[in-house]
């Protein structure tokens, strides 16, 4: 599904950025050309990364739960 019909960018290519490390337009419009011509899509793409890093987050709340407390406390 196209996120950007300006710039032909899909779901899966917003999340893949997203996973990458772009978190912010800006990073986006840099990478993907998201939110650079009509700014239409804007508002979807700012709550495809919220939704993303509240996954993330919920995700590592999850992960560190189920850990033992002696692997939370070890360095990485
Ligand atoms: S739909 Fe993304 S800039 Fe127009």
């Amino acid at each position: 599904m196209y996120i950007c019909m300006c710039q032909a960018v899909t779901e899966d290519e917003l999340y893949a950025a997203i996973k990458d490390g772009a978190v912010t337009l800006k990073q986006l419009r840099k990478c993907l050309q998201v939110a650079n011509c009509c700014g239409g899509c804007t508002e979807r793409v700012k709550a495809c990364v919220r939704g993303a890093l509240k996954r993330q987050a919920e995700n590592e709340a999850v992960l560190m739960a189920l850990l033992p407390e002696q692997a939370q406390a070890a360095p990485v």
